[in-house]
């Protein structure tokens, strides 16, 4: 193993090309290593070193289409951005199920966001939560004079509450800023706004002010949807059965409980990233959602109608935009926004409602009837084929094979493949 130090002086400083000579003088880079690195796809470089610190090259991954999307009476395709493969698949066959009976409906989803200023060394916890609410209109108004165009449009800070909490450091009373933020994800907005308030509430408040930031658990910013599911094309009683004891299982277990919320968040994360939205805030918000109650919980709730046929529900807190970030800046989230023709970030919630549903729906609809092996290792399957050189005629054949006999190993593709060439 080569050993290296990574105390590199003044990275940050070098250009794009001097830090890849670094790496190249480091590993040994070889030509084709090289080219990846200078690959930079369908960014500019320059752009790509703005966005973020250290850049040496850009990452790329699939981008998928779900079908079969109704939702609101709204037809959708669904861009996904995943390395997984059999997501799309059940996303757009749950969305299959569910168009039998209307499809998706998804509810009004506010764009309000919290933002957390946390006031310590409080004499009087009262007297200053009295002195905070007589203030409130100065101190909504120094928030909203940092987005003046915000306000015009119709957003804005519009009220704040107040939380006591007591913690190691004694009692903390915790402002939380409402902000309603329309189409953008929010947290700068809502961040500058933090800052900009703080001052003055320390100096009304005469405690000391620490941190003033968004919070992820974006309770303000629920969305739900809800939808039916076809009991035979889901593969009859037997497998709406295997769904319920699912769901019954993830409601008790919170290990269970962990993977069922994976499986919702395997569609939500693809369409955040197709959308260029922040998927850390994304995951986070929904993984706290579960647990509000105490107790970890699946984030998706299961019944039946009189006919059998599968009821399905989500509750979500989404903090996606359609304006500012990633969303403008990124050419293929651009892109995948014009596909998926959405007008408003509340529009965009409750898309990503509906195939965080769909996407649960596919995966219990898998684990209850033939297990999501088959599917995942059809796909694989391919990949294994083509690592062991098979040509591209010959695939599916090889493929298939692997599957069939339950071997799906690069030194099986190759006797197989060394078989058909015997026989040809
Ligand atoms: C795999 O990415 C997701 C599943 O594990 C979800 C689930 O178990 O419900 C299949």
């Amino acid at each position: 193993m080569r050993k290296i130090n990574s105390e590199i002086s003044g990275f940050y400083k070098l250009t794009i090309e001097e830090r890849q000579k670094i790496l190249n003088d480091l590993f040994d880079l070889n030509q084709d290593e090289r080219k990846l690195l200078h690959n930079f796809g369908y960014f500019n470089p320059n752009q790509m070193d703005t966005l973020i610190e250290n850049v040496v090259g850009s990452y790329q991954l699939p981008m998928g289409i779900a079908c079969n999307f109704k939702i609101n009476n709204k037809d959708y395709l669904i861009p996904m951005v995943i390395e997984e493969p059999s997501v799309v698949a059940a996303a757009s066959n749950a969305a299959k199920f569910a168009r039998k009976h209307g499809g998706f409906h998804s509810e009004k989803v506010n764009s309000v966001m919290i933002s957390q200023i946390q006031i310590t060394q409080l004499k009087d916890i009262n007297a200053t939560k009295e002195k905070l609410l007589e203030h409130k209109e100065k101190i909504l108004k120094i928030a909203n004079e940092q987005d003046p165009t915000l306000n015009e449009i119709g957003g804005g800070a519009f009220d704040y509450e107040l939380r006591e909490i007591n913690t190691g450091k004694g009692k903390m009373l915790i402002l939380h800023l409402l902000v309603n933020v329309l189409d953008a994800m929010g947290a700068n907005v809502v961040n500058t706004m933090a800052e900009a308030v703080s001052p003055y509430i320390e100096e009304l408040s005469n405690g000391k002010i620490y941190l003033r930031i968004l919070s992820n658990l974006a309770t303000e910013r629920i969305a739900k949807s809800k939808a039916t599911f076809d009991k035979d094309l889901l593969g009859g009683e037997e497998v709406v059965e295997g769904i319920l004891n699912a769901y019954e299982f993830a409601l008790e277990d919170p290990f269970r409980a962990t993977t069922h919320n994976k499986g919702i968040m395997n569609g939500i994360i693809a369409l955040t990233l197709a959308t260029g939205n922040d998927a850390r805030a994304i995951e986070a918000g929904a993984h706290a959602y579960a647990s509000l109650s105490g107790k970890y919980k699946p984030l998706t709730k299961f019944d039946v109608d009189k006919e059998g046929n599968l009821i399905g529900e989500i509750e979500i807190p989404l903090a996606l935009g359609i304006i500012g970030g990633m969303t403008k800046i990124h050419p293929m989230a651009r892109l995948a926004l014009k596909i998926l023709n959405v007008k408003s970030a509340e529009e965009l919630s409750q898309v990503a409602a509906a195939l965080g549903l769909a996407q649960n729906v596919g995966a219990l609809r898998a684990l209850a009837s033939e297990g999501i092996q088959r599917g995942h290792m059809t796909l694989h399957s391919r990949n294994i084929a083509k690592l062991a050189g098979v040509p591209e005629d010959l695939i599916e054949e090889v493929a298939n094979k692997l599957v069939k006999d339950n071997r799906i190993r690069v030194d099986y593709a190759k006797e197989i493949l060394n078989d058909l060439l015997k026989k040809k």
